[in-house]
């Protein structure tokens, strides 16, 4: 069998190779690898631990400079420091994402100083582990305002700098909980099934834009959230972190660059005709 061969131009990544071999196929060797972010710019709310912190050195290792938005002034500064000290591109900004005021102020700040935004990851989230009755009502507005009007806000501000340069892609975080209900856990589950159907509706809307909107639904990852809701519910840590795992057909529990590695995917080309879209990553957890 006879193959064309083709080797494209970095600019020329995606774009289609004719098949001219008369064989039904042609070969493409391509000269740059279609996962890196060199020279795109990507916000991570809740970039200071877990899932975000690992996401941030993740996106900066394929290239991308990456900024950090958290609340955490320490921790932000600190994943930043561990970015930097391997060569990566980071930067930090103090931001409440329930602040309209601070988001907008902090997407100002980015496009004043790189001059575009390119990748969004709403990941900022917090959980409270009670039932309804249970619950005060400062504690729905807490999670219903980080996890769900937190992503509406920067999405809000994002979006037209996003347009402005051709484009872009959105990641929400849901959860498997945005999927399926779970227990104890009743305003996180309102707010993460918000986030998944938000996703699809913002990619209905923005798609002429060529901004793409998906959502990640990670399930039980290694992280100090996890371990938090453990001390929620009066439980050992461990103990709680290795029934997690075991109750999943890979075995396991995550660890926040098995979801990092997903935003990867979903912030780069090749997930290129990809919007609207959610993908769990759980270790098959809700299979
Ligand atoms: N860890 C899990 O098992 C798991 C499972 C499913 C979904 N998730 C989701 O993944 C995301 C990340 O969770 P994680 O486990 O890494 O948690 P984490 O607690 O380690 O990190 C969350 C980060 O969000 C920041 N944050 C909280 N409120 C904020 C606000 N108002 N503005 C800006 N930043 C704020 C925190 O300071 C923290 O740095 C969350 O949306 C969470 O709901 C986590």
């Amino acid at each position: 069998m006879r193959l064309k061969m083709k080797r494209l131009g970095q600019d020329e990544t995606f774009r289609a190779v004719p098949d001219v071999s008369g064989v039904g196929g042609s070969l493409v060797v391509r000269s740059k690898n279609p996962l890196v972010l060199e020279g795109k710019v990507a916000v991570i709310t809740g970039g200071a631990s877990g899932i975000g912190r690992a996401t941030a050195g993740v996106l900066a290792e394929y290239g991308a400079q990456s900024v950090i938005l958290d609340i955490d002034e320490d921790k932000g500064k600190g994943a930043v420091s561990a970015i930097t000290e391997v060569g990566g591109k980071a930067k930090f900004i103090k931001c409440d994402v329930t602040s309209s005021h601070e988001c907008r102020e902090a997407v100002d700040k980015i496009k004043a100083k790189f001059g575009r935004i390119d990748i969004l990851f709403n990941n900022a989230g917090v959980i409270v582990r009670k039932d309804v009755v249970s619950h005060e009502e400062a504690e729905w507005d807490l999670v219903m305002n980080v996890t769900l009007k937190g992503t509406y806000l920067m999405s809000k501000y994002v979006i037209p700098a996003m347009a402005a340069n051709g484009g872009g892609s959105i990641i929400n975080t849901g959860s498997g909980w945005g999927l399926k209900g779970g227990d104890n856990a009743a305003s996180y589950c309102a707010a993460k099934a918000g986030v998944v159907n938000l996703t699809r509706a913002m990619a209905i809307d923005h798609g002429r834009q060529n901004i793409r909107v998906n959502c990640v639904c990670p399930g039980d990852t290694d992280t100090p959230m996890l371990r938090g809701e453990a001390r929620q519910l009066g439980l050992d840590e461990d103990k709680f972190l290795e029934s997690s795992g075991v109750d999943r057909p890979l075995q396991r529990i995550g660890v926040p660059r098995d979801i990092a590695n997903a935003v990867l995917f979903l912030a780069s080309d090749l997930s290129g005709w990809i919007t609207g879209a959610t993908i769990v990553v759980d270790g098959g957890g809700i299979a």
